[in-house]
């Protein structure tokens, strides 16, 4: 019973479940390589599957679909549509950073058993939908809930997953048969792994390190910094970083 008598609800989660939880968020990797040839049985695909199906959405609007990749011809049109978006980007770079990045592997698209596009259907359930009336882009944002979800299933059954966004989608729509309103949101390439490395690839290389999260923090307005404003808070998030491995 609360102070004021309520019923509160105890959490149900045993601390084995919530440790699940953690690890399955703080071990996902972006997968692009070590794939192994082990097939991905129906029952897991059905599993990540569902999870994906129960993420939050805008007006309950579920605007994705899955489509599932195997075929050898459309993975490797995917493929030329990477290369080609990929030179794109290797101009992008400044020329000192651009060696770097033409040594990174940044997809594993015909590597991996399976390749998952997930879509975002921007007219399910008609043009007007409950929380997307001011912010039409909700529709999308509940697709990427459906790929982080999927994602962390995915970890959660021992399978890699690789996100590969360097492709046009006007060029992955055209593969894919996809009609107007249907968006590409995410391309994926799934499989069991022979690893999960222990950090985020681009980090071990140098590329980016990990932001510190007590910076990123504010209190009640852009800039009123957390150390200041949120002192045991802030000492919190620092002291936490270090108590969970990745
Ligand atoms: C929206 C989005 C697009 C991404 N696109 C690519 C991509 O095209 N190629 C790639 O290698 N990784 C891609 N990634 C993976 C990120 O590089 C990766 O998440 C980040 O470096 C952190 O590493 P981690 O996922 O292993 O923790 C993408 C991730 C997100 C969320």
């Amino acid at each position: 019973m609360s102070a004021k008598g309520n019923l509160t609800i105890k959490n149900e989660f045993k601390e084995s479940d919530k440790n699940g939880v953690y690890r399955a968020i703080y071990s996902r990797r972006d997968i692009r390589g070590q794939f192994h040839g082990d097939t991905i049985s129906e029952e897991v695909l059905s599993r990540i599957l569902h999870a994906a199906h129960h993420a939050p959405s805008v007006g309950f609007m579920q605007p994705w679909n899955f489509i599932l990749i195997k075929n050898f011809k459309i993975r490797r049109a995917v493929h030329e549509a990477y290369k080609h978006a990929n030179s794109e980007a290797t101009l992008m770079f400044s020329e000192d950073k651009r060696e770097k990045y033409q040594k990174f592997k940044l997809e594993g698209i015909l590597e991996s058993p399976l390749n998952i596009c997930i879509t975002c259907d921007r007219n399910r359930f008609g043009p007007t939908v409950i929380g997307r009336t001011a912010n039409p882009d909700m529709d999308m944002f509940s697709s990427v809930c459906a790929v982080h979800n999927l994602w962390l299933a995915a970890r959660a059954e021992g399978l890699g997953v690789g996100w590969v966004s360097i492709i046009h989608n006007r060029e992955l729509s055209e593969i894919l048969c996809l009609p107007e309103n249907i968006v590409p949101v995410a391309y994926l390439c799934v499989g069991y792994v022979t690893h999960f490395p222990p950090k985020p690839e681009l980090e071990s290389a140098g590329w980016l390190p990990r932001l510190s999260l007590e910076k990123l923090i504010f209190c009640d307005q852009w800039k009123t910094d957390c150390q200041t404003n949120w002192p045991k808070l802030y000492e919190e998030v620092q002291s936490y970083r270090n108590s969970y491995q990745e």
